[in-house]
């Protein structure tokens, strides 16, 4: 069995750290969606490590580790984070594996993604400016490069079309690029991914899975990001949810065991976008600054706010989530009173469904109210030892959305996570 583990809000739930503490218990980590714009967080020895496109099984000695079909690659991304990688655990290379159907992200693929947000002005979507819904685009519009690709004779001559198309698309933009800048470092990378471990991916995972191996996949982004349901169009370019895993790896839904989904206590967004229980006042300011919310991506300010239980229950019914593991809970620690966003208010009208037209309409969270707790979340190293008022507020989590809270993630260290009775 394949299972999974992916983010339930806007990203950044911490899929980074628990993948890192999961993959002692399997042997395989996979990657399904996403590309560079993912940036997940852990720390190794007490040094921390950002990981962009390389799955977070790498700093577990046993596990191997498959960038799926369905992640975009950067090459020049994926160069950086390796040197960085070899550095500090280096058998990382003899670990690694890329599905041959990958696609790969241009140097005019980032070109692109900067000239469209320009060109959106003040509405444009925040991305992280990787290239990915560009790169997205080229894979869906057929025109894209694989990783399979750079092992042809007709690379350079497939290449070349698709670079002089971007040109052409970005003269319309009336941008002026110096692609000729890019190309040298592109090209030196491509060369460098040639020697990596490259392979047809899904008969590569089917055979692990008759072997008897442990597989999990790893999500990047989160669901209310995911391209079919989430706050369209401030959303990235690729499923997110579970359903993404059997595209983005080639493995059957029957196949899917487990499905870990990821929330924070709280809730926060980095980039445009609806965020119905966002806190644009002093409460929001002070889950930033004890959250330490700033992209790790970008070092953008990350928009906070409290639990939405009505996004959260629209996610795991999309996901089939089987197990929540709810991070960032000693975040908490220290505020007078902790929201939970209940329902909506929709011009008057109360729902517990997450809307169609989530970016027009007038809608106003209904909360219910916890008090909060005077004790160190942070310190505690054993559910029993959690605050009550904690305990009361994941005990209604846990009913409001009729799934189990398997895990509490109380710090950013691997081992600071507390597993519920
Ligand atoms: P990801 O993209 O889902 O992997 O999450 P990020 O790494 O972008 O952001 C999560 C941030 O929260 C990182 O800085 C983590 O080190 C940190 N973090 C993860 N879990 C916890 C936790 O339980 N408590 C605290 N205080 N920080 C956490
Ligand atoms: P991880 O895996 C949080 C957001 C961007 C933007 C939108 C589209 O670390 O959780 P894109 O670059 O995909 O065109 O951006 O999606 N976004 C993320 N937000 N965490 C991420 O990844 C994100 N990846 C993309 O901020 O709003
Ligand atoms: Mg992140």
């Amino acid at each position: 069995m394949i299972d999974v583990l992916l983010g339930l809000q806007w990203g950044d739930e911490g899929k980074g750290k628990i993948v890192d503490y999961l993959a002692a218990h399997y042997d395989i980590i996979a990657r399904f969606q996403g590309g560079p714009n993912a940036g997940h967080t852990l720390y190794v020895d007490g040094q921390k490590v950002v990981l962009r496109t390389i799955p977070s099984g790498v700093f577990q000695e046993h596990c191997l580790n498959l960038i799926g079909n369905g992640v975009v690659i950067d090459p020049v991304a994926l160069k950086a984070e390796l040197t960085t990688l070899v550095g500090i655990r280096p058998d990382v290379l003899s670990r690694l594996f890329l599905s041959q159907k990958a696609h790969l992200i241009l140097p005019t693929h980032r070109a692109l993604d900067a000239a469209s947000e320009t060109a959106k002005g003040a509405d444009k979507i925040g991305s992280t400016l990787k290239g990915i819904g560009p790169a997205y685009m080229d894979k869906t519009g057929r025109n894209g490069l694989r990783v399979g690709d750079i092992l042809s004779k007709d690379f350079t001559k497939k290449y070349e079309q698709l670079k002089h198309k971007h040109i052409a698309m970005l003269g319309q933009y009336k941008e002026v690029v110096n692609w000729e800048e890019w190309e040298a470092d592109f090209l030196d990378a491509v060369e460098y991914m040639r020697s990596l471990q490259i392979v047809n991916a899904e008969y590569w995972l089917d055979k692990q899975l008759k072997n008897g191996k442990k597989i999990l996949a790893e999500g990047a982004q989160g669901s209310m990001l995911d391209i079919d349901y989430g706050t369209y169009p401030f959303v990235t370019s690729s499923n997110t949810i579970a359903s993404g895993v059997c595209n983005g790896l080639g493995v059957a839904p029957s196949r899917i065991g487990e499905v870990y989904g990821i929330s924070k206590a709280y809730c926060t967004r980095v980039g445009s976008g609806p965020f119905p229980t966002e806190l644009d006042n002093e409460i929001g300011e002070a889950l930033r600054k004890a959250g330490n919310e700033f992209g790790a991506v970008t070092g953008r300010s990350r928009r906070c706010g409290w639990i939405d239980l009505v996004a959260l229950k629209y996610t795991i019914m999309l996901s089939g989530v089987t197990k929540i593991i709810l991070t960032k809970a000693d975040v908490l620690d220290g505020f007078k009173q902790i929201e939970t966003g209940i329902a909506y208010s929709i011009n008057g009208e109360e729902t517990m469904e997450f809307p169609f037209d989530i970016c027009n309409a007038d809608i106003t969270p209904i909360y219910k109210t916890f008090s909060g707790w005077d004790e160190s979340i942070s310190t505690c190293t054993s559910f029993e030892n959690l605050p009550t008022s904690f305990k009361e507020y994941c005990n209604f989590v846990e009913s409001y959305l009729g799934t189990k809270i398997a895990f509490i993630s109380n710090g950013t260290g691997r081992d600071q996570l507390l597993v519920t009775p």
